[in-house]
């Protein structure tokens, strides 16, 4: 027998979680593992945006046949408008290249794919703390992976310091991954004068960055949360981003994301493009076309374009009022920490600060579900959850 070695993987920290928070009896359970979109009411519904094209798409498809290898080239011209804006240098020079995606993991995936075949590096430096998956993500295709630092605990805020001098221990080729907006777990960000310093220093030190661009228009704004990829751009030839629609769509399931390599002029583009194809056909032979269909059509509509950015302001509004509550709710209750801080992230997630008892505790006394790095998700936070949620906080401080 051969497989009777094999031993059972521990579960996923975060997807596990839910599958632990089905099989929870308690009735009053809450769920603020998992990065997904609630409305006040407890729903995750579709945009609204999102049904008026695929009713547009119903009419209109004709085919399931098979999309080209690096799927819907306007699809690709649509999602560099969304990171570059559309008159960016780098549009015009057409120096950038897209593949679709089966989510941002799956952008990930093939940018690991193609750096370790390509053998453009043998390091990926990650944040600590950051997304569970991008270990694993990175790791699981042959290539290194290294830690700089990120969260300051004292402060609560970035490690600037730290994730500096970290990074200037690293060789020249390494890839960096940087959250692009909406730090996850922590929803720290880097300031403008600090972007501009980190592209500097990406640029001095010839390190490649591969930006997770999961959360595009949950920080400040489409374009606003652009402005870290668009700094780097000034001083960067070489960039990978890997976008996500999972979240600003609400197309979790669909599984639809891209990734983008920037190059220094065309001609090198077209060659790294041909090699993201091998990548690519090796992982998935070609992508799924529904969510690229509902993004490309809402994206060429500028009706649904402005429906689209309104309902991405609805969302990134809603997960800021309940930060504020969040925060006035624990004030309120007389715990002694401040929380303040909580108010100032931005993204879907709040790392709270509190530690694997504590989070156990809510769980197991309170059938309240958070990931073990204390990362809570905001945007599960509903006026009726906030209650008791704050008050078993309270009582497990
Ligand atoms: C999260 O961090 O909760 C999301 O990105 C969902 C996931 O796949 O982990």
């Amino acid at each position: 027998m051969f497989f009777e070695k094999i031993v059972t993987a521990p579960a996923d920290p975060i997807l596990g979680l839910t599958e632990e928070f089905k099989n929870d009896p308690r009735p009053n359970k809450i769920n603020l593992g998992v990065g997904i979109y609630k409305t006040n009411e407890g729903n995750t519904p579709i945009l609204k945006c999102v049904k008026k094209a695929e009713e547009i798409i119903f009419k209109t498809e004709t085919t399931k046949s098979y999309l080209p290898i690096v799927g819907s080239p306007e699809y690709g011209q649509l999602v560099r408008e969304l990171i570059f804006g559309a008159d960016s240098d780098v549009i015009k020079s057409n120096r950038a290249r897209t593949c679709q995606a089966p989510g941002g993991t799956g952008a990930l995936r093939i940018g690991a794919d193609f750096l370790k075949q390509q053998d453009v590096t043998k390091k990926v430096w990650i944040s600590d703390p950051t997304w569970a998956n991008h270990f694993q993500v990175f790791g699981k295709a042959g290539l290194e992976t290294a830690k700089y630092p990120y969260y300051n605990k004292e402060t609560n805020g970035l490690d600037f310091d730290g994730m500096v001098n970290t990074l200037k221990t690293a060789s020249a080729g390494d890839v960096v991954v940087v959250h692009a907006c909406c730090h996850n777990p922590t929803g720290i960000d880097p300031t403008p004068a600090q972007w501009e310093e980190l592209a500097k220093l990406f640029a001095e030190l010839k390190l490649i960055p591969f930006f997770d661009f999961a959360y595009q228009g949950f920080g400040n704004g489409i374009d606003e949360d652009a402005a870290g990829i668009r700094t780097f751009l000034k001083y960067n030839n070489e960039i990978l981003i890997s976008s996500s629609f999972s979240k600003n769509f609400g197309l979790y399931n669909e599984r639809i994301g891209a990734l983008t390599i920037v190059s220094e002029n065309s001609e090198v583009a077209d060659r790294v493009f041909s090699q993201m194809k091998v990548a690519v056909r090796a992982n998935i032979s070609n992508p799924p076309a529904h969510g690229a269909l509902i993004v490309t059509t809402v994206l060429s509509n500028p009706e649904l374009k402005a429906l689209w950015i309104e309902e991405v302001k609805e969302m990134r509004d809603r997960i800021k009022e309940m930060r504020d509550l969040f925060v006035a709710k624990l004030q309120a209750l007389g715990v002694s920490t401040d929380f303040s801080f909580i108010a100032e992230q931005y993204g879907m997630f709040s790392f709270s600060g509190l530690n694997k008892d504590q989070v156990a505790r809510l769980k197991e006394e309170f059938g309240i579900y958070i990931v073990g790095s204390g990362r809570i998700s905001v945007a599960g936070i509903t006026t009726s959850n906030i209650d008791p949620l704050c008050e078993a906080i309270a009582k497990v401080l």
